[in-house]
């Protein structure tokens, strides 16, 4: 008996089919926005300061943002987080002034730090990069 592969082909064509289709992807979505002080923490931070803010010292020191006095000073983790200092990378090309503003207020009342004055976007402002500042 002669077996004809055009069932199996025309199987295999429309497997293929969707892959010819206009359309992105999964690949083709933007990454979510992390929104509020506490997600951009854990999405930009907490791979090095840890969850619970402590640090860790290892192949390098990571220095505690939990409990840290610098933390009175706004300015001092603004400039920080916009600029960076040796293994500490600047995040002025990744963080919106809004964002920063968001992020220091949260780490200025939270892991035992307890410094309720809140920081505007404007005061990040002099500090960010320009194509972030419209955001
Ligand atoms: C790649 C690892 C890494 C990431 C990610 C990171 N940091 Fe750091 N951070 C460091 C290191 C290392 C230091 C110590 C830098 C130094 O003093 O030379 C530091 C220092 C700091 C300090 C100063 C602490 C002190 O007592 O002087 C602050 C504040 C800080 N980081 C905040 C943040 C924030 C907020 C984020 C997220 C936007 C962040 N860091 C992301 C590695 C990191």
């Amino acid at each position: 008996m002669k077996r004809s592969f055009l069932p199996a082909l025309a199987f295999l064509a429309a497997l293929a089919a969707p892959a010819f289709a206009d359309d992105p992807g999964p690949g083709g979505e933007r990454p979510p926005v992390p929104k509020g002080g506490h997600q951009i923490y854990v999405f930009y931070c907490q791979a090095c300061h840890m969850a619970d803010g402590k640090g860790a010292a290892g192949a390098a020191v990571f220095p505690s943002l939990a409990s840290n006095p610098r933390m009175g000073t706004a300015v001092y983790a603004i400039n920080l987080i916009e600029k960076g200092r040796g293994g500490m990378p600047w995040f002025s090309d990744q963080l919106t002034p809004a964002q920063v503003a968001e992020l220091v207020n949260y780490l200025r009342t939270n892991m035992g730090n307890n410094y309720p004055e809140p920081v505007t976007a404007e005061q990040v402002l002099p500090f960010s990069k320009p194509p972030l500042r419209e955001r």
